[in-house]
């Protein structure tokens, strides 16, 4: 009998209480993690076995060419309809997301901010805010939001959808945090913006991050997701091309070259 099963047989013993209680998850189980995902739209078969995990608080850069499958493997994390997971596990913070709808995921803390940013036509800012708070599992109030976003202050009686691009970023980015927000899934948060409002939201993300907010952002502009990110996934035709940490990313000119052209 070898010294590791002798060893497991003598701690168990003690600990035989505590060993009833289910556990759904190893203790030493990261916050985020991807598990081998598979999913499709109908027949198209295109998260093809990612895997990837993330600690808490961490920022990751999910990157690779158009159309590698970074929004599909966003929306499988949360949970939409389309693609659909057909294998695969997802647990955030110890709840099992890949046994969720989209609503469910959404009370157990994932909030994904896509790239149209869907900001509520006829409601002004505040009333977007408040809307998000209505869902069960409520984040930041008000205040504290706009102390973190004073344009959306200044602009909180404006409608929400004639706010400048980068203040509609903000906007859906501070609604995530309206509501109970574990992850946050940002699709190309930088999209058509200023470098200057570029440096806005970064700063934001980064104050965000020191609060304890795990993020995964997804981003064609690789330097800047890559020079925020703690650590970096590249993907490629819906696999896991590379992993490590976002440094690795920037370091490696072949690998730059190869899977994001920069
Ligand atoms: N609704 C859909 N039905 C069928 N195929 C889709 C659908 N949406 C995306 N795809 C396909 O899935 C693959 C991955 O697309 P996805 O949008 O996830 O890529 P991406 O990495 O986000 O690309 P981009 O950088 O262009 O946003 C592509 O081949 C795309 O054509
Ligand atoms: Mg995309």
């Amino acid at each position: 009998m070898s010294a590791v099963t002798m060893d497991a047989k003598s701690v168990s013993a003690p600990f035989s209480a505590a060993a009833s209680i289910e556990r759904t998850v190893p203790l030493e189980a990261p916050f985020f993690a991807v598990k081998d995902v598979h999913a499709y739209y109908g027949e198209s078969y295109i998260v093809q076995g990612v895997s990837f995990d993330i600690r808490h608080g961490e920022i990751l850069a999910l990157l690779g060419r158009n159309g590698a499958g970074k929004t599909s493997t966003l929306r499988a994390i949360a949970r939409l309809d389309n693609p659909s997971l057909h294998k695969g596990e997802i647990w955030l913070d110890g709840q099992p997301l890949h046994k969720m709808k989209s609503f469910e995921a959404a009370r157990a803390g994932v909030q994904l901010v896509p790239e149209d940013r869907r900001i509520i036509q006829g409601l002004t800012v505040e009333e977007n805010l408040t809307l998000a708070q209505v869902a069960p599992g409520r984040g930041w109030e008000l205040d504290r939001i706009y102390a973190h976003f004073p344009r959306l202050a200044e602009r909180r009686r404006q409608e929400g959808v004639t706010l400048s691009g980068g203040e509609q970023q903000m906007l859906s980015i501070a609604r995530a945090l309206a509501r109970d927000l574990k992850l946050l899934l940002l699709d190309e948060p930088y999209e058509g913006l200023a470098p200057v409002i570029v440096q806005e939201i970064e700063k934001i993300l980064t104050e965000i991050k020191t609060l304890g907010i795990t993020t995964i952002i997804v981003e064609q502009n690789a330097v800047a997701a890559l020079q925020l990110a703690d650590r970096a996934v590249i993907l490629d035709t819906g696999e896991v091309a590379f992993t490590g940490t976002a440094q690795d990313v920037l370091d490696n000119p072949d690998l730059r070259q190869e899977y994001l052209a920069i």
